[in-house]
This record gives structure tokens, sequence and C-alpha cells, in this order.
């Protein structure tokens, strides 16, 4: 800035200034449910900076991630090579987005995504999960010149319409038809599965390999037979791997934990570009690409204004080599194993904690209907208000009391979902476990502050109705 020039743009100086006023901001001009909704559960802190698997508050309390941000920060925040990678992307000052040229960062991340899946041939990059599901929705359907996609009961794959049409939750749907021609299956379900397909209309099958909603996981053998079942009638298998893809299940695609299994469109986005740069992919078959692209007319017939721009391509590219030089893939599943059988191991010591699931860091905790009288009647009223206080009442003493962010994984559901960096290791495992023992000895101690709040909940549920 010069003396007596314009004032210009200083982030630091905006922040100083007006930082204070971010829950009003929101409240006034964006979704103003979640500012209130935060509040009401005391989640409405002030996070100052954040570095791996913590963020600090302006008092400089520690806090553990095990959120990940929905599953973007997959190597924790802010890792240097990623960071380095994008101040060099700018320091470069590319001919980026020209749009009538063929910039190799795109290209580069294409050849080093496809290596981790070599029976797939083409990339589509857009800006999120629910594009890379919207492309692979319009390809499956173009391909096959059928209108209908089949999707799994509970399935979460994005929130626009298209993606929305094969969204497994009413709440999400409701209010928003017409949508697309669907039809929903129970995960595992090969009969209906068959019995769709015999219909003659279905384009394909899209499917998380293990559902983020509730943490589950498709039954042993199940992908491989719907496959062939998909390939039988000539429609398409479109895996999912917005979240658990990357390392997240402790195989770099979570499909490959089945021998056999491969999809002929996979959606990746989440934690490509190290959480810094919306990015989607939609990798696919050869085939597929050249029926939707079959002619230079149609060079244009789907395509994102930012897709394959360089920041989030040299992020990508920067991500998968961090990948492979730090094992992330392996610490996944190390850690996640370890998690899972300590947790596990507390089964047996607390009635209302009923199941662990998942794989790598990818983990369901269940809570479940009490034995002993003395908890039983209190997780009735709970039950009665509406379902899935139980694990709001866990997950909010674990924020406030050990400064661990967890989630509830998803709406009237028993479960809390596990999705920490996958950095994460021994120190953050015993953190959590400690932390989470503490707050069940609290809970099946049947009084105190947590049943109090249990109360609370219950008031606030009962006024929502
Ligand atoms: C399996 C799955 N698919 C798609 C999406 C949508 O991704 P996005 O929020 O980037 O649109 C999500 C997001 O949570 C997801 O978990």
């Amino acid at each position: 800035m010069t003396d007596g020039g314009p004032k210009g743009f200083d982030l630091a100086g905006l922040l100083a200034e007006r930082g204070a006023e971010r829950y009003e901001l929101h409240a006034r001009h964006l979704n103003h449910q979640l500012p209130r909704m935060l509040r009401t559960i005391g989640f409405d802190k002030v996070y100052e900076r954040a570095e791996g698997a913590y963020f600090w508050d302006a008092e400089g309390n520690d806090y553990l991630d095990m959120l990940a941000g929905f599953g973007v920060m997959g190597l924790g925040r802010h890792h240097p090579v990623v960071r380095e990678a994008l101040h060099d992307v700018l320091d470069a000052s590319l001919a980026d987005l020209t749009r009538f040229d063929c910039q190799p960062l795109p290209g580069l991340l294409a050849e080093k995504l496809l290596a981790h899946s070599p029976h797939l041939d083409r990339v589509f990059f857009g800006n999120s999960g629910t594009e890379a599901v919207e492309t692979a929705l319009k390809f499956a359907r173009y391909a096959t010149g059928r209108p209908r996609v089949l999707y799994c009961a509970h399935a979460f794959h994005g929130l626009t319409t298209g993606s929305l049409s094969v969204n497994g939750e009413a709440g999400f749907r409701d209010g928003f038809a017409p949508l697309l021609p669907d039809t929903e299956i129970a995960l595992g379900d090969l009969d209906a599965l068959e019995r769709e397909l015999k219909k003659g209309d279905v384009a394909g099958f899209v499917v998380e390999p293990i559902q983020g909603k509730g943490v589950h996981e498709s039954p042993p053998g199940f992908l491989r037979a719907a496959q062939e079942l998909l390939h039988r009638h000539k429609a398409l298998l479109i895996a999912d791997e917005v979240q658990t893809g990357l390392g997240r299940t402790g195989d770099f695609y979570a499909y490959q934990h089945e021998e056999g299994v491969e999809p002929d469109l996979l959606c990746v986005a989440k934690a490509l570009s190290g959480g810094y740069v919306p990015v989607g992919a939609t990798l696919g078959k050869d085939w597929i690409f050249q029926r939707v692209y079959s002619s230079m007319d149609r060079v244009l017939v789907h395509s994102a204004s930012f897709g394959s721009n360089a920041q989030a391509m040299a992020a990508g590219l920067a991500v998968l080599t961090v990948m492979e030089d730090e094992e992330i893939v392996a610490n996944a599943r190390r850690s996640g194993d370890l998690l899972r059988e300590r947790l596990t191991a507390l089964t047996g010591r607390y009635e209302l904690l009923h199941d662990v699931r998942g794989r790598g860091l990818m983990i369901g905790i269940e809570f479940g209907r009490p034995a002993s009288l003395k908890l039983r009647s209190r997780w009735a009223v709970l039950q009665a208000a509406r379902k899935g206080l139980f694990a709001q009442m866990v997950v909010v003493p674990l924020l406030h009391k050990h400064r661990i962010l967890t989630q509830v994984s998803g709406d009237h559901l028993e479960v809390i979902k596990l999705i920490p960096p996958l950095i994460v290791g021994e120190k953050e495992v015993d953190r959590f476990v400690g932390a989470f023992t503490a707050v069940m000895d609290d809970a099946h101690s049947g009084g105190g502050l947590m049943w109090d709040f249990g109360r609370t909940l219950v008031k606030q549920a009962v006024a929502n109705r």
C-alpha cells in the first residue's frame, strides 16, 4: 500500500477488524440455522489456527479433529508439501483456463490417479463430490441409452438435483421432486438388484462401498456379485468413493478390499486437493468416454468452467505424492485398526455401547438400549423425544470437556462417525479413547451434567415438533 493511494485488499486487516462478527454475519447473510444450531449445542467456538490433526482457539487450547472437514482434510490441515505446491502454482503465473489449449497438470494428475485403478482409462475433473456423481450419472445414462439409476437405502451421494435423485433419505429429498427416474434397493439386496435390472431400463447402480451414513459396509461379496449382475444386464457399476477413496478405509479405494471388483465409473473428490481447493474427479472406462465425447461437435457436451484448474490439479498431484512418500494408506490402516480394536474392547464394559465398525479410519460407534433398569428409563425418554439424542450427548462433552471434534453420523442415528485426518497415530488414538472412556463412564453413572444436558435436548426436540 502506498501513502495516499487506494487502501486495497488487506486480508489480515479485514479479519482483525471484522473476524469477531463471524457468527452474526453468518446469521444475517448465510444459512441462519447453522449459527443457531452451533449456539444450541455450545459449538459456537472461535478457532484461530490449524495444523495437521489439530486446531487451536484464541486461548491457545488445542482441539483434536476427528472429522477432517467431512473428510476433505485427508492429510490434515496445511500439509507443507501441498501448501508449497499452491504457492508455486500461483508464483508460476501459468496460462491456466485458456480453455483452448491443453495444460500439463490435468493430464499428469489423471495419469497418477488412474495408476491406482488400472482398469479405468479416463478422467473428468469437476469441482466437488456431487459434481463427480452428476458426471457419473450423465455418463452412465448416455453410454447405455437408459434412464434409470439404482441406489441404496440410506445412500448419500451429494445434494444437487441429480445426486439427490439417488439419495436414500427422505429428509433430503422431500419437497424437491420431481427428481430423476431412480429406484432404491437395500444395501446388499442382490434379488432386488436383479429384479430391477430385468426391466431393461437401468443405466447403472451407484454405491458407496462403505456408506457414510451410519458407517455400513456392503456385505462381503456384494460388490462383485452386483457387478456381475449389472454387466449381464448391460448396466454399469458406479462406485462413489468421494468419502471412502484416497486411503480413508486402509486401501487406496475401498472397493479394492474385495477381489475382482472393477467399477465402470468411479467418483473421487474431498481429500484429493488436501482440503484447499474444491475438486472432483470421475474416472471411467474408455468406451464410456468414447460414447459421451463421440464427435468433435460434442467436445464440450460435458464440461465445467473451473474443471482442471491449475490450483486444484497441483494440489492433487502434491497430495498423491505425499500419500506415496508418507505411506498414508498404510498409516490409515494401522491407526484405524488400533482405534477400532481399542474401542471394540470397550463394548463389553459399557451397556450403552453396542457396536464399533468400519475399516481403516472410517469408524462408526453405535449406541443402543441399555440392559440395566437404571439406564433403560433414561434411554427410553431420549428415544421417545427423538432418535440420535444420545449420540449428540456424547459428541457434546467430547468437544466441551475433551476438545475433540466428532459428529453424529446422520439424522436420527445413534452412531458417531470418526473420520480423522489419515495422518493420526497412537497419540491421537490414546487421546480419543481416553476421552471416550471418560464420557462413557459419565453416561453410565446415570446422573450428572451429561444427563442434565440430555434433558435439555429432550425439551428442545419436543419443542421443535
Ligand atoms: C459418498 C459421498 N458422495 C458424494 C458426496 C458429495 O460431495 P460434495 O459435498 O463435495 O458435493 C459426499 C459428501 O459427503 C459423500 O460422502
